[in-house]
């Protein structure tokens, strides 16, 4: 029967097991080191952003597949446990997503993904899928699923939100039907081909790819927060110092936030026009920013995912910061 709900926020994307392993610091080519134990987790940027949203009270649905394995239940029951609506997952003969992972000392991740039945998703997936406010859309499933998926939900009215990571070339034409483009500097990089080496660049690069028919770029700066390009201005808000344990799934925290705290400014669609709208965009990456901070602090992807009520109490706590 057809799922006639519309949901405040929509993931079209990956599931992955995370096979995760720390290590002292990341061998070089043709070394052996050794780590700790191996940790399965549920990731993949789709899903993670799914129950990102969801832990902030977002009504959500998550559009994606897994492979016929012991990956697959593990991944669609943990969405479940995390209230995101998990009917348009579908079940391919292959192997599930997986990404091997691996953690080093001071944090940081290097990470090599085996697509799986994330490859498979396509426009029959997409045409089938629910209304929503919010699309959240990523590289980890086929390019020109990720393009028809902006095309059907933008010519709805949707707010189409793009994560362009993995970073990779994109079509032209995908520009014109998303409204928020979320990159890091790597990824802002590559898709405006030019260099990104501090916020000068980033404006510059952003504003290349504004004239392409985005309507706001938000360009994650990891440690340094957060930069906000719109035609009209560019807005700098600062994140959270905290002890990072694994950055992994800090940018689908920040993205879950995001989207959970623009659900309020929907209905007047793209927050641009007014000094408000300007100021509550503001206090929406600010609120993502606190989720990304919050997520470095524990290991896993989906584990590490806050709860509203902790993302409030660390507010709460946290002086404002944004300039
Ligand atoms: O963004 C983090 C995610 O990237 C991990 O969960 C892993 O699955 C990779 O897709």
């Amino acid at each position: 029967m057809a799922d006639k709900t519309k949901y405040d926020v929509l993931v079209i994307g990956s599931l992955n097991a995370d096979l995760v392993v720390r290590a002292p610091r990341f061998p070089q080519p043709g070394e052996t080191i050794s780590g700790g134990d191996l940790l399965t987790i549920p990731g993949g940027k789709g899903a993670n952003q799914a129950v990102a949203a969801a832990r902030q009270g977002a009504n959500v649905a998550m559009v994606g597949r897994v492979g016929k394995d012991n990956f697959a239940p593990f991944l669609i029951e943990n969405l479940n446990a995390n209230q995101v609506n998990t009917l348009h997952v579908s079940q391919d003969n292959l192997a599930s997503g997986t990404a091997i992972i691996i953690v080093d000392e001071n944090g940081q991740n290097s990470i090599v993904i085996s697509p799986g039945a994330n490859g498979k998703v396509d426009a029959q997936d997409v045409d089938s899928a629910p209304d929503a406010k919010i699309l959240l859309l990523q590289f980890e499933i086929p390019m020109e699923t990720a393009l028809h998926a902006a095309k059907r939900y933008k010519a709805n009215g949707t707010t189409v939100i793009l994560n362009p990571a993995p970073a990779r070339q994109i079509p032209d034409e995908l520009f014109a039907h998303v409204d928020i483009l979320v990159p890091n500097e790597s990824e802002l990089s590559l898709l405006a081909d030019m260099p990104v080496t501090d916020e000068k660049s980033a404006e510059l690069a952003a504003q290349e790819i504004l004239k392409q028919g985005v309507k706001i770029v938000i360009v994650t700066l990891g440690s340094k927060g957060a930069l906000i390009i719109t035609n009209s201005q560019a807005t700098h808000v600062e994140t959270f110092n905290v002890d990072v344990v694994d950055s992994t799934a800090a940018g689908d925290a920040f993205i879950g936030g995001l989207a959970s705290k623009l659900l309020n400014l929907e209905s007047s669609g793209v927050p641009l026009n007014t000094k408000q709208q300007a100021a509550q965009l503001q206090n929406a990456v600010r609120y993502g920013c606190a989720c990304g901070a919050l997520a470095a602090t524990k290991l896993g992807a989906q584990p590490s995912l806050p709860r509203k009520d902790e993302v409030e109490a660390f507010l709460n706590q946290s002086p404002t910061t944004d300039s």
